[in-house]
Formats: C-alpha cells, structure tokens, sequence
C-alpha cells in the first residue's frame, strides 16, 4: 500500500485518542482510504510528561516545524492561537493537508488560513471544531451546499450543558460541577473559555461563515455565559418545567447576518431540553431541506478524536487518488447585524 504520513502536534486529551485509535484500527482505515498511515511523530511541548501508555515515546518530538516538513498530513490539536497559528500556516503554504480541531484558530484567524489553502494548494479539514463527534461541520460544508441554509442554533459547548445538567439534576453547586467537567475531559484548558460562552461563539461564528458563505470572526459575536447563573435559578426553572441552556444562533435575514450566544429558558418539551450531559445538538433549517437536527457527543477524547480520524481517513484518499476538501475562498462579506436589529 502507498503510505501517508501523519505528524499529530499536540497529545492531550483528543491527540492521545487519536493515537490509541490510529495503532489499534489504522489497518481497517488502510484498507478503506487505500494508504497506509503511518504516524511519524508527535510534537509536544515537554517530552518529560507522562504519557498514556500507547503513546510511543521514540515518537515524542519539541520541534513541531521539522516534524511538518517529514508529514504529508498535519494534524493540529495544540489549540489556542501561537504557536498553533505559525506552525497550520507553514503546513498549509507548504502544501500539506491540515486536519485541525482548533476552533479559536479558525474563528479569529480563517481568512488568513483559507488564503493559506490557496496559496499552497493545500487543504484543510476541521470536522473536530465543532461539537465533537457531530459531522456538522460536513453537514454544512458538503451535505447541504446544494441548498440555502436560514438558521443554524443549537447547544456547541459540552462543558456548559453538563454544568446546567449536574445543577439541575444532582443538584451540585456551579463549581462542583465544574470540577467534574473538568475530570471527564470535556473543557478547554482553560475553562473559562467554555463558562463564559467564547468557546461556543468560536464555533458559532465558524458554522456562520459555513452556513451562509461568509466570513464572521468570533469578535463579531455577542456573548454571555453562564457564570451569573446559580443552582437556586437553575432548580426554579426545573420546577417551571423548563431548563437553562446556553444557545448558540445564527440567522440568515435580508439585512445580513446575526449571530450571538446567550443563556435561554426553554420549555422542557423543546428538542433542545432533551439535549443532556456533555452532548450537543445543532438545528439547520435550510430552504428546500427545510428543518434537520444534528445529535450526539459535543466533547470529550474519544468522540472528537473519532472527527479527527474521519477527517485523516478523507485526507488520505485524497492524498492517494487526488481530490480536494471543499475550498471556502468564494465568499460574500454579509453585513453584520446587532441584536437590535434582527
Ligand atoms: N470544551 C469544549 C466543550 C470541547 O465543552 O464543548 C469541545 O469543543
């Protein structure tokens, strides 16, 4: 089989999942893709740390550049801006194929990477972004580009929802809560990112510019988050029958684009009540598919390392057979609405 290299930058909780799944089913992935992945290291920030055991040490690297140069396939799961920034430019300008779950990067910086993508002929590819093991990011990019979509809402941010689930459910305290997020595996390094909503504006300002092919950065997205919100609140609403969640929506009008994040009441028959633990869900309503629902685990190693793997997979049957990811440089800069205006 032709063999495709793969460099993973980063190993915390996604990329050491990617790594147990790569070594323990890379052979069924051989097989479908038609090349042979071969991991040939793993860039870290200190080689010292302790590792999960099927991590292989030989491959632990510090200098992610050289490590670039050796891929054909770059996989970024450092997250947050430098050096993630510097490191997806130089794969991308050097035509290589970046697979990246990295939605701050992509919500404050995607013109300049998709100018990197032409400018290298490149690819790029980032299912994991968005709500985990959820193919939104497809959904939009492939799926529905045959129609137009009006609104995409829905809950993008695991840690927050199964916050809002402990209080209301178990009763513990926001910070307990928190803690147990944390422990699972489920928020940002650091946490405030998802508490106070610019994690799920990230990601709704990444599924706005895909929705509606246009460019919206994370600093156009009005947000409010869920840290003012107390267990006593949280309870009442359960009593009401209703829940707290923390929405993120994005609507197409004729003026331009809204796009925003806040925490909502809704009634506890809303589809959206359903949505429990660290799962996400996402509606799309497009004009001639009309309403569609996207469901499952929004966090967590091992189902966002499964959007990963199913990105490397498409990747390297481009790599082998030719093909690209579908390029996002034919945009139209919709105006941004505020809220008063919607
Ligand atoms: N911290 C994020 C969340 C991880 O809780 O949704 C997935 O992007």
């Amino acid at each position: 089989d032709p063999v495709v290299r793969v460099a993973l930058l980063g190993c915390g909780t996604v990329g050491s999942q990617v790594i147990r799944l790569l070594r323990e089913h890379g052979d069924d992935w051989a097989a479908r893709s038609g090349a042979r992945l071969d991991l040939v290291g793993v860039a870290v920030r200190d080689t010292s740390v302790p590792r999960d055991p099927w991590v292989p040490p030989e491959l632990l690297t510090t200098d992610a550049s050289a490590l670039i140069d050796r891929a054909d396939i770059v996989v970024e799961l450092i997250g947050g801006i430098e050096p993630a920034r510097g490191l997806v430019l130089q794969a991308l300008r050097g035509g290589r194929t970046v697979v990246t779950g990295n939605k701050a990067l992509l919500a404050a910086h995607g013109p300049e990477l998709h100018a990197a993508v032409e400018a290298g002929d490149a690819d790029l590819y980032y299912e994991a972004a968005v709500a985990g093991a959820i193919p939104v990011v497809y959904g939009l990019r492939e799926s529905l580009a045959g129609d137009n979509i009006v609104t995409v809402a829905g809950i993008v941010n695991g840690t927050t929802n199964y916050i809002l689930d402990e209080m209301a459910t178990r009763g513990l305290s926001f910070e307990q809560a928190l803690q147990q997020a944390q422990a699972l595996g489920y928020a940002e390094a650091d946490p405030t990112a998802d508490v106070d909503g610019h994690d799920a504006a990230a990601k709704a300002a990444i599924l706005a510019s895909l929705a509606f092919h246009t460019r919206v950065s994370v600093d156009d997205v009005p947000v409010a988050g869920i840290r003012g919100i107390s267990a006593e609140e949280v309870s009442a609403a359960a009593g009401a029958g209703q829940v707290v969640k923390l929405l993120a929506v994005a609507r197409r009008t004729t003026g331009g684009v809204s796009v925003r994040v806040h925490p909502a009441l809704l009634p506890d028959t809303h589809p959206l009540a359903a949505v429990r633990g660290a799962f996400n869900a996402v509606v799309v309503e497009a004009e001639s598919a009309g309403r569609l629902m996207f469901y499952g685990q929004g966090a967590g190693g091992t189902p966002t390392a499964s959007a990963v793997l199913s990105d490397v997979v498409a990747a390297a049957g481009h790599a082998i057979r030719g093909g690209h990811a579908p390029r996002e440089s034919a945009y139209t800069q919709l105006p941004l609405l505020g809220p008063e205006e919607t």
